[in-house]
């Protein structure tokens, strides 16, 4: 079973990076794969070309920023854990781009993200930590995804890289994340067979205008 992580920072080694260390050092004690990826601030705005819906490849067109490898590991994983810095009081510009697309692509026609094991964080240096968080999650919520808690909500503090250091709680919120997260993808494993999750179907799409 595999957790795949997005980090949304385009900082190397800044403080969602430490929470997902953190994060790692759990899943290897639960014996789940854990992978990250970090798409950087270089990563394209969705066109809103709709192509990836159109054509069924769950691809979307532009090719040359590593999105596409990005939708393909999600629709691969068992898990998926978004992980972004507060900017601004919401989620960081890169990190909405790979949002947008990904669930453009993976999760609205054909959904291929349903029933898989989702979990949200966010650092932050002091305000827009919920909101942050609540977006994070809102995606994964319209995408029938399985959402995992922690005892807390989802937002660690720090500004400099390794200030989230000293946010004892957080930590220790994130480190539970993992654990729970480890906790459903097993409890899903072993129902396999036995109880399955519910057929999904497609929306029918109302837009609100009949
Ligand atoms: C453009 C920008 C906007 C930011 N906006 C906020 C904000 O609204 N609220 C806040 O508490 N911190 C804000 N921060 C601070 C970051 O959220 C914080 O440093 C975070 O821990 C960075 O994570 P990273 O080290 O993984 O990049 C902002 C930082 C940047 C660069």
């Amino acid at each position: 079973m595999k957790v795949l992580a997005i980090n949304g920072s385009p900082r190397k080694g800044g403080n969602i990076a430490q929470c997902l260390d953190v994060m790692a050092k759990e899943f290897a004690r639960e014996g789940i794969e854990f992978e990250v990826v970090q798409p950087g601030a270089k990563v394209h705005p969705c066109m809103a070309c709709y192509h990836c819906l159109d054509n069924g490849t769950l691809r979307c067109v532009q090719k040359d920023d590593g999105v596409n490898d990005v939708i393909a590991k999600c629709i691969e994983a068992d898990g998926i854990l978004l992980a972004s810095p507060v900017y601004h009081g919401g989620i960081a510009g890169g990190m909405k781009c790979v949002l947008d697309r990904l669930f453009l692509a993976a999760g609205c026609g054909d959904n291929q993200l349903h029933h898989k094991v989702g979990a949200a964080l966010c650092t932050l240096r002091r305000s827009g930590g919920m909101e942050t968080y609540q977006q994070l999650l809102g995606v994964m919520d319209a995408m029938e995804m399985v959402i995992v808690t922690s005892d807390y909500w989802g937002a660690v503090h720090g500004a400099d890289p390794g200030e989230v250091q000293n946010d004892t709680e957080g930590l220790e919120v994130v480190a539970k994340l993992a654990r729970n997260m480890a906790w459903m993808l097993k409890v899903i494993n072993a129902a396999k067979g036995t109880i399955d999750p519910p057929e999904t179907h497609k929306r029918t799409f109302t837009n609100f205008i009949r």
